[in-house]
Parts: C-alpha cells; sequence; structure tokens
C-alpha cells in the first residue's frame, strides 16, 4: 500500500559527497523530466549562503555529466533553500519547523552518518515534526546484527515501519527490478528455476578500481558489509523468491523476507576474505589491517524450492573488470547418445547482467559438425528500453511519491545481518591478491565440485 505523496523535501546533510556525487544530479534529472513538485530544504553544518548552495548545486550536477540546460537548473534552484547548524542542536529543529510552514508532509532524508539517524529523529519527533513524515536513511543500517537490532528499535520508538525508508541503490537499479518480471511473466524461465533444475546461482559484483580515497571509511567495514549484507543479499532474495501475491509494497517484501529467513548462516568455513597488494598503503587503512577488499561465500536455503543448490556469492575491489552479474548454472542433460565422442555438453546458463550494459543472456548447446557448440541468445536492455532512471533518481521519485516497494524492510535487514554474523564473528583469514586478478586462488577451491566460476559474459564479443 502507498502512501501518499510528499509536499516538501528535507536533506540532511547536503554538502556532503552522497548529495554532491548523486542527489543532486537525481534531482536535476527528475526536474527536467518534470517530475518534482515540492520545495526542497537543505540543513549541513557548513555557513553558506543559498545563492552559494546553487552554485555547488550546478558544479555537483556538471561533474556527474549532465548538460545544464539553464530552464531546468532554474526551477531546480528556485525550489532550493538552506538551513545551517548543528543537527544535534533543538534549536535548529524550531528554525526548521518555522521554515516547514505549513507543509506537512515531509521527507526527510539523512544523509548523514548512522550515527545520527537516532538524535536526528528524535529531535525531529520534538519538534513535532513526525506526525506525517516520512524518513528515509542512508546505508550503513547497523554494523552487525546487534547494531542494526538497536538501531531498529531507536528509530521505531519514534517512527512507525511505513514511515521509514531503508535505501539501498541496488534496488533502484532496472535489471534488479527487472528480476520479479523476468522470473515471474515467463514460463519458460519460472519452469526451470528451482532445484529439479539449477545445479547452482553464482552472483559476482566486481569493481576494476580500489577504495581509493575511502579508506577511512572502508577500513572499518570490508567488502562483507560494504556490499554483500546489504546489495547482493538484496538481489539474491529477489532471485530466489516466491511470488508475490499481491501488487502493494508488503507483498514484495513479505515474499524477501520470507526467503531470506530461509537462508542458512554463513559458514566461515566456507568463505574466502582477500585482501589486494597495497591496501594497506592506502591513506586512512589503518596498518596490519586484515579488513577484506575481496569475499566469496557460499551459502544454502532451506527451502523447497532451494534446498541442496549452492548459492556463491563474490565481491572484490581491484578486479579485472567492473561486472555485476547473476549466473543459474542448470544441469546437465543425460548424455547425448547421439555423439561419437563421449564429449560432455556444457550445461545451459541463464545470466542476468546487472552492470555495466544490463541484459540478459541465455546460454544453450548447438551442434558443430559432430560436436558441439555453445550458442548464446542475448538481450541488451537498453535497446529494447532506452536510458533507464538512474538508481538514486527512481529511488527518490518513488520515496517522494509514497510508493516503498523499492526499500528494505526492517525484517529483511535484520535477517540479512543473522546471514552474515558468524563470518563477522569469526572471520577467515585474509589471503593477499595481486591487483587485476580475480582474487585469491582459494575463491576457486571453494567450488571444488560445483560448476567453477564462469567467464563474465563478454558484451564487446556479444
Ligand atoms: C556502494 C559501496 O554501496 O556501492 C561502494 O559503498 C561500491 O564500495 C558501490 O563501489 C557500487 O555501486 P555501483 O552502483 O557503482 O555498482
Amino acid at each position: 500500500v502507498s502512501s501518499d505523496p510528499a509536499d516538501l523535501l528535507v536533506i540532511f546533510g547536503i554538502t556532503g559527497d552522497l548529495a554532491h556525487k548523486m542527489t543532486y544530479r537525481a534531482l536535476y534529472r527528475l526536474e527536467r523530466r518534470g517530475l518534482l513538485d515540492c520545495p526542497i530544504i537543505g540543513v549541513a553544518a557548513d555557513e553558506l549562503s543559498e545563492g552559494e548552495l546553487a552554485e555547488s548545486a550546478r558544479a555537483a550536477i556538471a561533474a556527474g555529466g549532465e548538460t545544464i540546460e539553464e530552464s531546468v537548473f532554474g526551477r531546480l534552484a528556485k525550489r532550493l533553500t538552506y538551513l545551517h547548524g548543528d543537527v544535534t542542536d533543538a534549536e535548529v529543529y524550531r528554525r526548521l519547523a518555522k521554515k516547514i510552514g505549513r507543509n506537512h508532509r515531509p521527507l526527510f532524508y539523512l544523509e548523514m552518518p548512522p550515527a545520527l539517524f537516532g538524535p536526528i529523529v528524535e529531535r525531529l519527533d520534538e519538534a513535532g515534526l513526525l506526525a506525517q513524515a516520512t524518513v528515509a536513511v542512508e546505508k550503513p543500517f547497523g554494523h552487525d546484527l546487534a547494531s542494526a537490532r538497536d538501531l531498529n528499535a531507536r528509530l521505531r520508538k519514534v517512527l512507525r515501519e511505513d514511515q521509514l525508508l531503508r535505501v539501498d541503490h541496488f534496488l533502484g537499479k532496472e535489471p534488479v527490478i527487472e528480476l520479479e518480471y523476468l522470473r515471474f511473466a515467463n514460463l519458460a524461465l519460472a519452469k526451470i528455476w528451482d532445484r529439479d533444475s539449477v545445479a547452482a546461482i553464482q552472483i559476482t559484483m566486481a569493481e576494476d578500481f580500489g577504495v581509493q580515497d575511502r579508506g577511512a571509511f572502508y577500513d572499518p567495514v570490508g567488502a562483507l558489509r560494504d556490499v554483500v549484507q546489504n546489495h547482493l543479499l538484496q538481489v539474491l532474495a529477489l532471485v530466489t523468491m516466491e511470488p508475490p501475491s499481491g501488487p502493494g509494497a508488503d507483498d514484495l517484501r513479505d515474499k524477501k523476507a520470507e526467503l531470506l529467513k530461509a537462508v542458512r548462516a554463513a559458514d566461515p568455513k566456507r568463505c574466502v576474505r582477500g585482501q589486494y597488494e597495497g591496501y594497506t598503503d592506502i591513506p586512512g587503512v589503518a596498518k596490519g589491517s586484515s579488513t577484506e577488499t575481496f569475499i566469496a561465500l557460499r551459502l544454502e536455503i532451506d527451502n523447497w524450492r532451494w534446498a541442496g543448490v549452492p548459492i556463491f556469492l563474490r565481491a572484490g575491489k581491484e578486479l579485472p573488470e567492473r561486472l555485476t552479474e547473476v549466473r543459474l548454472l542448470l544441469r546437465h542433460t543425460p548424455p547425448l547418445t547421439f555423439l561419437p565422442s563421449a564429449a560432455q555438453v556444457e550445461q545451459n546458463q541463464i545470466v542476468l547482467r546487472i552492470d555495466p550494459d544490463p541484459g540478459l543472456r541465455l546460454q544453450l548447446a548447438g551442434r558443430n559438425d559432430h560436436s558441439w557448440r555453445s550458442l548464446h541468445l542475448d538481450d541488451r536492455f537498453a535497446q529494447d528500453l532506452g536510458e533507464p532512471a538512474e538508481p538514486y533518481e527512481r529511488l527518490l521519485h518513488a520515496a517522494l511519491t509514497g510508493d516503498h516497494q523499492l526499500f528494505a524492510r526492517e525484517d529483511g535487514v535484520e535477517e540479512t545481518w543473522r546471514i552474515v554474523q558468524p563470518l563477522l564473528d569469526e572471520p577467515p583469514k585474509v589471503h593477499s591478491y595481486k591487483r587485476r586478478s580475480w582474487g585469491p586462488a582459494a575463491a576457486s577451491r571453494l567450488l571444488r565440485g560445483h560448476p567453477r566460476w564462469q567467464e563474465p559474459w563478454d558484451v564487446e564479443k556479444s
């Protein structure tokens, strides 16, 4: 069930990194498409005039690669006002209340460190600003299971669950949203999407760059918390859940939560951690740090659809290319008695490419002389859909219009922390790996007895 649209957007942390890299640009794109129709108040500690704020918005939008159309930018700048102050100070909220005036359905978007989520919503509550508000919070949502539970409990003292939006930008990606359609609108896929046909699932998120200037942020976090607990487990839930029973936000989120509950807690013996050479020289990284920049793990889902099908996840920085994909490896057919050689035909595969250049590949086998060859049926979504909305653009629009389907819910988030918690309690030793390699060799041994990690689908060649 979606709630009423917001009539005001308040962004806490408007001078921060996320606003600079993502938010302004998303707002500009929404403005250009005519999808923005409320005032925006930015809040931050810096002393800035509204003119200076507009200039930093312009710089951020241009840096994001947009060509600025003055009429569009002018409309956006007109919506934008600024309030400076220390967000832990109650006085700021009195000024904010005055500024908000008669708008009574604000969306408060907290682009702030999570330690401030609690204090900010409590001050908003004291100032009487939460009655019909929605609050969106950025990741990380907690540092482990206990802190995620504490944070949920603290926020839920002053907010109902349907007032709280947990942002995970992967849920705003076109191919991730596409999953529900692909799986359930196509009998050809739906009929083979289970343990009878699927031998293994592999999900890879590879990045061909390192931690760069984010050492101080990344070192206490690592790959497991940075992208597996949130992005990859959200994707896994969409890949393996049952079909939602209705169109409401909770119909989908019920199925995701139900699936995540069935995922067995990760086993540290089935996990490999890696760190690329040179990581500890990055400013902000602790000397001798054992933080992982690569992780591969095996999960199991204890339900009727997936029992016994191994799920392999891997994510890493400084790998050979940037690529996020989901791959289902189907079981082998019975032996091809009509082939003269004993050559085993490669199993069929279904590949959903999330980044870059989203698309779907069906890998089949065809004839090649007296043997076989791989046949690839590929669809690149951009060819049929044109340029899709970007994740933050889509998520901001959904938040403003009261559509909660694309946001993570409390129960699902707690389940994802439960799944990864054993790896935080007993982290396996960290192996070093060469930059631009596919991580430590141990990541391949993790797959022993199952189909090896597959070569990524090479778009250039397709
Ligand atoms: C972020 C992580 O959440 O996702 C980054 O903090 C990572 O470390 C990024 O690089 C990847 O997002 P995308 O959309 O570029 O794949």
